[in-house]
């Protein structure tokens, strides 16, 4: 564990980064104002992809759903679907049920209220209470932790807990006096815009003067590098079965990927090489999923309907749950792009 030396950030140092803030931040959608359910909504989102990517989701979810009791009382399918496209879909489910909770006890105030909601982990909890109700905790995310290793020169492993510990409590101590709804977000902004992981515009950085890590020139060796997972190659044969404009789908219990979501059913099979002949490829996270669509002929779309010969298919899986789906239906409750571009491919190939 690399010992956590005096904290070195200046008075100084905090107004340079406020001031900094004030005049270059981009006016993003979620920064109109401070409504905590705006602030969450957008943090989610923000997990999982870039700022300018998150823009349109964010305007057509907050259309679709403008308050936290909108987000209540919609359907879950409603929700999958206005995400469709951002990934992770469990955030959607979490981000629904944290709304009941929130509708019907008004919204928590502070991190420690909030980190015990669905799907709100330090990251949210933290972004949420601080930029919505100014609370003085720091915001750790993956720009932070870049932003302050380097100030700091501290070459911290940050993916392991003694590590993050530290990192968050140099964070913490960024906002100590606060404003931290403005100080947190000026630590992310330098790191989304100016403190880059390569070719970083220090001329531009209001800490250009101060940064440890530019004096010792060691700038572009922080943070450190967490190895990659190295990602799997799948081979995915989804069976394509349309009966008087249903299909079939089952919940899915067989693949690695989009666990117990509504998917097409079919077998999964890890390879160490990629294969020569398929439909289509397509990722999620570590999962480098090689599809080949299988048209079922009436002899497998009989057992594929069937409870009883469910064994010939997968034979050490329970039998998942199925049902028949309206076509026009399908993107409602399986929204996921792997599925898109599998349905795609059928209607291209008919
Ligand atoms: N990245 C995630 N949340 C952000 C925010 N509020 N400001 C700037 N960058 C961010």
């Amino acid at each position: 564990m690399v010992p956590l030396t005096p904290y070195l950030m200046t008075e100084k140092d905090r107004v340079n980064l406020l001031n900094w803030f004030l005049t270059n931040q981009r006016p993003l959608p979620w920064r109109k104002n401070r409504d905590p359910y705006r602030i969450w909504i957008s943090e989610t989102m923000l997990q999982q992809t870039t700022t300018e990517a998150v823009k349109p989701y964010f305007e057509k979810f907050l259309q679709r759903f403008p308050t936290v009791y909108d987000l209540a009382m919609a359907p879950l399918e409603d929700v999958l679907e206005n995400w469709a496209g951002l990934g992770y879909y469990s955030r959607a489910r979490n981000l629904h049920k944290a709304s009941q909770i929130l509708a019907k006890n008004g919204f928590s105030k502070t991190y420690l209220e909030l980190i015990e909601l669905p799907g709100f982990g330090p990251y949210t909890s933290r972004a949420v209470s601080s930029i919505a109700f100014d609370e003085n905790v720091g915001v750790l995310d993956g720009n932070v932790i870049r932003v302050l290793s380097r100030k700091h020169n501290k070459a911290l492993e940050w993916w392991r807990p003694n590590d993050r510990r530290i990192l968050q409590q140099l964070a913490d101590d960024v906002v100590a006096d606060g404003p931290s709804h403005q100080l947190n977000q000026a630590l992310m902004e330098l790191g989304a815009t100016t403190c880059l992981p390569r070719n970083p515009k220090c001329i531009l950085c209001p800490w250009m003067k101060t940064c440890e890590a530019r004096k010792a020139d060691t700038i572009e060796q922080l943070p450190l590098r967490k190895k990659q997972r190295d990602s799997e190659i799948w081979i995915w044969k989804p069976t394509i079965q349309v009966r008087n404009g249903k299909i079939l789908l089952v919940q899915n219990n067989y693949a690695p990927f989009l666990k117990n979501e509504w998917i097409l059913p079919g077998e999964v099979t890890q390879k160490k090489i990629a294969p020569a002949g398929f439909d289509f490829r397509h990722s999620i996270t570590h999962h480098d999923i090689f599809v080949k669509l299988q048209k079922a002929d009436k002899k497998s779309m009989s057992r594929l309907g069937q409870n009883k010969d469910s064994k010939k298919i997968n034979k050490s899986l329970a039998q998942p749950e199925q049902k028949w789906v309206e076509l026009k239906q399908v993107a409602k409750i399986s929204p996921f792009s792997l599925m898109t571009k599998a349905l795609k491919s059928i209607e291209i190939s008919e």
